[in-house]
């Protein structure tokens, strides 16, 4: 159902990868309600084809941008201007770590693979808004969203090094935040989602098992990836103008239970 809680609105996608990544609901979702976008993501996955899919979809061009190249930002921020002059909506749907890919234990991390992890899944959100606020690209009232793991503010093992990098997302979402706000009127935030069977979701180490344990011990269940792009189509809307500098749980009432009886009932000794 649409609500038109986005027309008239113009922004950019970060990490729609496949028909799975939250990024691509948030697409869909954003188009829906009317707003008008670029769909972005690094070159590798732009060679993997499916993106055009969804850029015919919802009428948006496509360019390729890899996070950490200051270059290729500069480019994206320049072709959005060109589009649409001022952008209202930012989406930072990006995650990857290549100690979790080879299975490197966390008290192992290989170093190089470590400062990966936090420039593509974390620095690369302040770099983004670095150059987004440098060129006065974003309206006031805009909105900017980072996508947060749970894993940031609890120990679960296998979520590896992206614990370290979640937290800071969520740390740059404040401190950035707090001067957007300030200087431009531009709000920041993250959401932190529960665990969702998508590409980066599934390279995780135990995940079939933290999914199951997250759905079990959340009085609502694991929240799906249509209703986290629903979460991001409200809070780009004027509907959430003064929320800013958050990290919102999207996660079915995971971070705040305990125990369910449910878990409870299988763990007793
Ligand atoms: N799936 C989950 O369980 C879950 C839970 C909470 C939060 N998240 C977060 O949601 C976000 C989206 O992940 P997803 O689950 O939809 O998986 P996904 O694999 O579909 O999306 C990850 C995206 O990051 C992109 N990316 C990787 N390196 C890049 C680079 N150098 N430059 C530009 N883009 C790059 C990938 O191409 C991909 O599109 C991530 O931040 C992830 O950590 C996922």
């Amino acid at each position: 159902m649409s609500y038109n809680l986005l027309k008239g609105k113009k922004g950019i996608i970060f990490g729609a990868l496949n028909e799975d990544s939250i990024a691509w609901k948030v697409a869909e979702r954003a188009h829906e309600e009317g707003a008008e976008f670029i769909l972005t993501n690094a070159p590798v996955a732009l060679r993997m084809g499916q993106l055009d899919e969804l850029a015919k979809a919802t009428g948006s061009d496509v360019i390729s941008a890899d996070v950490t190249s200051a270059d290729d930002l500069e480019k994206l921020f320049d072709a959005a201007e060109a589009k649409f002059g001022k952008i209202d909506f930012i989406l930072h749907s990006i995650g990857m770590s290549i100690n979790v890919r080879k299975g490197i234990h966390y008290t192992e991390s290989n170093y190089d693979f470590y400062h990966k992890a936090m420039d593509i899944s974390a620095i690369s959100f302040h770099r983004l808004m670095k150059i987004a606020k440098q060129k006065d690209i974003m309206n006031e009232w805009g909105s900017i969203l980072g996508l947060s793991f749970i894993a940031a503010q609890m120990a679960i093992p296998g979520y590896n090094d992206m614990s370290d990098a979640k937290s800071l997302l969520e740390s740059i979402a404040r401190t950035f935040g707090y001067y957007y706000g300030r200087d431009k009127k531009v709000r920041v935030n993250t959401i932190s989602q529960s665990p969702t069977k998508t590409t980066a979701g599934g390279g995780i180490k135990g995940f079939g098992e933290l999914y199951g344990f997250a759905d079990k011990n959340s009085p609502l269940g694991n929240a799906p990836a249509l209703d986290c792009a629903n979460y991001c189509i409200m809070m780009f809307s004027d509907l959430t103008r003064y929320v800013t500098m958050q990290n919102l749980f999207h996660d079915g009432g995971f971070s705040t239970t305990g125990l369910t009886e449910e878990i409870m009932g299988e763990v007793r000794d």
